[in-house]
Parts: structure tokens; sequence; C-alpha cells
């Protein structure tokens, strides 16, 4: 048990280092957060691009590689069937993010290639994005010949999560709870996706909308030239609360928004993106 996929990162990178390796392959796009986990655990972290199928496994020359194939992050992507097949054959290390595998809305949710490659994959996820990132909970799944060293560096971190909150999170799986809860989750999801992608028609309809199969936000990208950076400090201002989705890239790349809508009433949702589309119109 770990404090969430950013502690097992940060282990993680500490026991690779101490194995000789020194970089892992990222997605481009990928999360802004997880790379910083890398990078801060002293890993070299080289892009490697995603298209329709995912990561292009053809393209890595790392030892190891970070992916969430379940959606990917932020293009919400699902790792196609032969690419899946074309990266289990890869001979790297594969750590998968399984960061919000269960919200899925048009099929279940995808099985982990861990359980395929227990001896190959570090899987790492978090109730996060179920009950609330504040809980810190999360778990990974480890090779056994990193099993001794990351169970070390977690000691010598924190001496180990909080022990109430996982026997609240224990009580709710056991009950059944967990599973009423996330059953609650995605139709409220669903409806909130659908009043953003309805908004989006309305007020921008030139952004082109990505991932709404599953997960909490949705990429939006513009063909037009603009700073997506410089836009959501623009809305910012306005109240609302949008990441550029070059934060999320380290090579050049069309620009856009990664807008989350998991903690908003449909409503709010509309209004906000109302203000995204009137800031833009009233950018120079
Ligand atoms: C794709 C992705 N995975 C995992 C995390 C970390 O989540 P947590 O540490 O709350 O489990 C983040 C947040 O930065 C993320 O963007």
């Amino acid at each position: 048990m770990v404090a969430g996929v950013a502690q097992a990162l940060g282990l993680l990178a500490a026991v690779l280092r101490a194995d000789g390796i020194s970089e892992i392959a990222v997605e481009e796009p990928g999360s802004l957060g997880t790379r910083q986990h890398l990078r801060h655990g002293g890993l070299v972290t080289p892009p490697v691009p995603v298209d329709g199928d995912g990561i292009r496994v053809d393209a890595l020359r790392s030892p190891a590689v970070l992916v969430t194939p379940a959606h990917q992050f932020p293009t919400g992507v699902v790792l196609g069937g032969e690419r899946r097949r074309e990266l289990m054959r890869w001979d790297g290390l594969i750590v998968e993010d399984d960061y919000d595998a269960e919200h899925r809305y048009d099929r279940p949710p995808v099985p982990a290639l861990r359980a395929m490659l227990p001896e190959r994959v570090v899987y790492a996820g978090s109730i996060s994005k179920l009950l609330a990132p504040a809980l810190r909970i999360g778990w990974m799944l480890v090779p056994a010949r990193y099993q001794r060293d990351l169970v070390d560096a977690k000691r010598y971190a924190d001496l180990g999560n909080a022990v109430l909150p996982q026997l609240v999170l224990g009580y709710l799986m056991a009950s059944g709870e967990l599973e009423r809860h996330l059953r609650f989750l995605r139709r409220r999801h669903r409806q909130r996706r659908d009043a953003m992608i309805a908004a989006l028609s309305r007020h921008l309809p030139d952004a082109r909308v990505h991932g709404a199969a599953a997960g909490l936000h949705l990429m939006i990208t513009f063909d037009a030239r603009l700073s997506d950076v410089d836009l959501a400090v623009a809305v910012l201002a306005e109240g609302v609360k949008v990441q550029p989705l070059s934060w999320h890239r380290q090579l050049p790349g069309e620009p856009g928004l990664v807008l989350g809508y998991g903690a908003r009433s449909p409503g709010e949702i509309e209004e906000g993106v109302r203000i995204i589309a009137e800031v833009r119109r009233s950018a120079p």
C-alpha cells in the first residue's frame, strides 16, 4: 500500500536507479504530474508519441516505460489490441498506471496488463478517482525481483500508510458500498460528460473533443494558433480552472485544454464552457 500513484512512482524511481536504470520513457502527450514525480526521483523521461492506438511501441528506446493503457492521460485513447500485444512482446519493464480504469462508459473496463505479465509489469493504482485524492491511498503490485527493495523504500519513506482510512476502505469493499458508489458515479459522470460535450458543441464548435468514452475529463484541441497557457490563465481569472494541454507535452503540438467534469454539476459545466468560449473570443 502506498500514498497514491504519485508515491508509487517516487519509490520506484529510487529502486530503478539503484538497479542501474536511469531513464523511463513516458507517453507524449502524457501526465505532467507523473513525469514530475519520476524526474524528482532522478529518472530521465524521454517522450514517446501516442497515436490513435496508444503509445508507439516501435519508438521505445528506453529500458522502462510508464503507460496508462486503460485510458491514456490526457488523450483518452485505449491501448489497441495489436499495440497491446506489441507492448507485451517488448522486452523492457512496463509501469502500468491504472489511474481511472473503473470509469468507462462504453464497455467493461480493459483488463490490466499486469494480469498477463506479472514479472514484467509494475502496476500502480489508487482510490483518488474513485473516492478522493486527499485520502492518499494507493497500491503497487510489483515483479518479485523489486518487491523487497520497494517494501524497504516505503518503510524508509514513512513507515507505512495510515491504517484507519485503509480499514474504512476495507469496510466499504466488503459491504458492497464501494461497488454501489461506483455504479452511482458512473451514472453521474456520464451525465456530466454529456453536459460538457453539449456545452462544447454549443459554445466552442471548432474545438475537437477527445477521450469521451472513459475518465473524468475531456481533452479538447484547437486547429488555430493560440497559447493554451495564456488561455488557461485568462480563464482562471474568470473563476474557471482548466489545464493547458501543453503542460502535458514535452514536444511541440496542437494547443488544447484538459477539462475536468467529475466534480461539477451540469449547470456549472455549461457556465464554465461558456466562460472559456467568451474568454477565447475576446483574446487579442
Ligand atoms: C495520469 C495520472 N496518474 C496518477 C496520478 C497521481 O494520482 P494519485 O497519486 O492521487 O494516485 C496523476 C496525478 O498527477 C495523474 O495525472
